[in-house]
């Protein structure tokens, strides 16, 4: 069974000029989340990607995430049915099933998706159709059935008042036999009201030939589609809390999971606290017995050790913290290793970053960084070493030495008149 994401579209009502199916979610392309569902799936042995618009950025985006995709080209968006055209006349002939998806879906789950092809299976459909019965089912394809048996998909944009009354709605996810595809994509027309290719044309054909369909009752809460920022922000709420969910179960103690944002690859180890108002970006992991946040953000690449604590208002990125560092208040830590034990001050800044290049920081073992000092990396601070508080420091610091660098304070007694 090979797998077809349709993600040719635009996706008007984002209304952005980037493609729909690449809006970031905890972390990922929305597309990835599709693709995630679909991944080791049972009998699916090839995911296959239908872009359009903006085919070479979506392109380059998902094949380092998924090297193994094959992608398919449809020049002009005719609609689904011309969509799967596109894929069909391209692919080489072989007798299995396509499982069709849309790329707007991000909240798919791999246990459904497997119930649908077992369900496919095990009826030995030519064609299974994925339904959903949302409370107000404006919008969608209504699908007409006999004893469960599909009849015909009805657009929101073709029915009639009595066809609009229906809730059962098409979800957009299919199994159908190549061999099906191949004999029927041809008798698809645009004789329908938005002159486009309809896929669903499919579902009627098939009924017509009286070969064997189903319709598979899905979770609306699971299916739906993007189409607006609206619904991705409540789509990545509900992926979030997913993530939340499933790192509470593991051991995390997420204090406050509504306001807790983790990306989906993160690793957190149990017994780890995790405070309100934290974010914690792709690529980090956090070990055992350390605190974060609240109000921390720890960007792409922070691997945090064990006991260490990250406290409010503290920002890290590729940042390495060994096991007991403490940065507890106010300060930014990128490109950065810091050794074992070693006390950050609040409002330390790692100044990384020269308007052209980055440049590391490396801070060895118990080392002691006096509060509000500036580091100017490249730099490297030595074992057992302190530096003394508001300190600029740019130049290497050896071990077991004391550094600072600051303006005297001056005193000017009986400075102001005395009342
Ligand atoms: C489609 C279904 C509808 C179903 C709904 C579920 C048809 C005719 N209708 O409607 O029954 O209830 O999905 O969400 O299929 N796409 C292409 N190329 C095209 C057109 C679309 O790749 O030429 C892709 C889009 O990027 C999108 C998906 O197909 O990912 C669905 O297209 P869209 O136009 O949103 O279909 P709907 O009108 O929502
Ligand atoms: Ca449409």
């Amino acid at each position: 069974m090979q797998v077809l994401i349709l993600a040719a579209g635009k996706g008007t009502r984002m209304k952005s000029p980037n493609p729909k199916v690449l809006f970031e979610i905890a972390g990922f392309p929305m597309l990835f989340h599709v693709m995630k569902a679909f991944e080791g799936i049972k009998g699916v042995n090839k995911i296959n990607v239908l872009t359009g618009y903006r085919s070479d950025l979506i392109r380059e985006k998902i094949s380092p995430l998924f090297p193994e995709t094959s992608f398919y080209l449809q020049k002009e968006q005719l609609g689904t049915g011309h969509a799967v055209k596109c894929f069909i006349d391209e692919k080489t002939v072989q007798d299995e099933d396509i499982f069709i998806a849309c790329g707007d879906t991000p909240l798919l789950k791999k246990e459904e998706l497997e119930e649908f092809a077992t369900f496919h299976k095990e009826n030995k459909n030519v064609l299974s159709v994925m339904s959903m019965s949302p409370e107000d089912p404006f919008g969608y394809g209504r699908i007409m059935t006999e004893e469960n048996v599909p009849v015909e998909i009805i657009e929101e944009k073709d029915a009639d008042n009595d066809q609009k009354k229906i809730r059962r709605v098409n979800s957009g996810i299919y199994i159908i036999k190549e061999s099906f595809i191949r004999e029927c994509i041809d008798k698809i027309d645009t004789d329908n009201s938005q002159g486009e290719f309809y896929l669903t044309d499919l579902v009627r054909l098939c009924y017509e030939k009286g070969l064997s369909s189903g319709v598979f009752e899905g979770n609306i809460h699971n299916l739906e589609g993007i189409n607006d920022i609206k619904a991705l922000s409540l789509a990545r709420k509900e992926i979030h809390r997913r993530i939340n969910e499933k790192l509470m179960l593991s051991g995390v103690d997420i204090y406050d999971p509504e306001s807790t944002f983790i990306d989906l690859d993160v690793e957190i180890e149990a017994d780890v606290k995790i405070l309100p108002f934290t974010v914690i970006k792709s690529g980090s992991f956090i070990e055992s017995g350390s605190s974060i946040g609240p109000f921390a953000r720890l960007r792409q690449g922070s691997l945090v050790g064990k006991r260490c604590k990250i406290g409010n208002f503290v920002e890290t990125k590729k940042a390495v913290f060994k096991d007991g560092v403490k940065a507890s208040h106010l300060s930014y830590i990128g490109d950065s290793v810091i050794g074992m034990g070693t006390n950050i001050g609040a409002g330390t800044i790692t100044c990384n970053y020269d308007g052209k290049n980055k440049f590391k920081t490396v801070i060895g073992e118990n080392v002691f960084i006096g509060s509000n000092t500036s580091l100017i990396a490249p730099v490297k601070i030595d074992d057992n070493s302190k530096i003394g508080a508001g300190s600029v420091i740019s130049k290497d610091v050896p071990e077991y030495s004391l550094s600072y660098s600051r303006a005297k304070q001056s005193i000017k007694k009986n400075h102001f008149r005395r009342k």
